[in-house]
């Protein structure tokens, strides 16, 4: 397994590959990798020749106010994982080469970023997607893997990959979870004890609200309230939001129906979770 921060190194790595006529799949992370991230090499694998990990943690996509000092790192541990899942080459950029004292470039997703995350965290996804274009641009690969944990970012990325003729297929693959219900995460672990028993009201507020549809509620006011109250009977949650979108607009609508995400965000002290549900009726 090739390690490298080399931009240069990528690129001919991969030429070279294509040259053979194999096919590159592609998995961006912010690292300290846990079993979701695994999950989309994995798939990763299955459909690719090669599989490609990058382990960058990004600042532009972090406010002001967040958590980009403290985010967890373990490159040894990352690599040794990588290494496991049969990854070809890690690609490891520093800030130095992404964002160089003269760099002025940022690519923006109009619309679908002003709801959910994007409400709370104004800047966030035009880091995402900014980082996300600059990272294809270097490992050019066949297809990329994202994790549906991260919802709107897979759908703002798949408009901006569509919109902007990139000649990449995007795929969204399932949400890992700890034997609780709780979604993977790496920030899973600023959660003392208490917060991280509470935190398990996530996935179960979210498999109450699609009983409830499937017994045939389709008022998203009635959906949400629902939410709100299961997560507000735990002390140390503080809901961000609760929120029921279209799927390809982001905006919120008052009746379920055609393809919608449920989506949620609560804090426990200063670690803020997300999770949700696709659901099709
Ligand atoms: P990061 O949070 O490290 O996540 C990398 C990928 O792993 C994302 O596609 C995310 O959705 C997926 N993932 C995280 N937890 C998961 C889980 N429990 N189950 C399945 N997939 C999971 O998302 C980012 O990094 C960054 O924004 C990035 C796209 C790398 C741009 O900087």
């Amino acid at each position: 397994m090739i390690v490298t921060k080399s931009i240069e190194e990528v690129r001919s790595f991969v030429n070279e590959k294509k040259k053979e006529g194999l096919s590159v799949g592609f998995v961006p992370t912010m690292g300290y990798l846990h079993e979701g991230h695994a999950s989309l090499l994995k798939e990763s694998k299955k459909e690719n020749d090669i599989t490609i990990l990058s382990i960058y943690v990004n600042p532009t996509q972090f406010g002001p106010n967040e958590d980009l000092s403290s985010y967890p790192r373990d490159m040894e541990r990352d690599c040794k994982i990588a290494e496991e899942e049969g990854v070809d080459l890690v690609f490891t950029p520093t800030d130095d080469v992404l964002y160089p004292g003269n760099y002025k470039t940022y690519v923006y997703v109009e619309g679908l970023t002003n709801t959910l995350c994007g409400r709370s965290r104004p800047t966030h996804f035009r880091g995402v997607t900014t980082i996300v274009t600059k990272l294809f641009n270097i490992v050019a690969p066949h297809n990329a893997y994202f994790g549906q944990k991260d919802a709107q970012q897979y759908f703002v990325l798949n408009r901006m990959a569509t919109d902007l003729n990139m000649d990449i297929c995007l795929k969204s693959c399932p949400i890992i979870r700890e034997e609780d219900g709780l979604a993977k995460s790496s920030r899973n672990v600023y959660l003392n004890e208490k917060e991280r028993q509470q935190a398990t009201i996530l996935n179960k507020s979210l498999n109450e609200a699609v009983n409830k549809v499937k017994e045939g509620e389709r008022s998203s006011l009635e959906i949400v309230e629902g939410i709100r109250s299961t997560i507000n009977s735990m002390d140390l949650a503080n809901i961000d939001y609760v929120e029921i979108v279209d799927t390809e607009t982001m905006q919120q609508i008052d009746e379920i129906k055609n393809k919608v995400l449920i989506a949620i965000a609560v804090k426990f002290g200063n670690t803020r979770l997300i999770d949700n549900r696709i659901l099709e009726v």
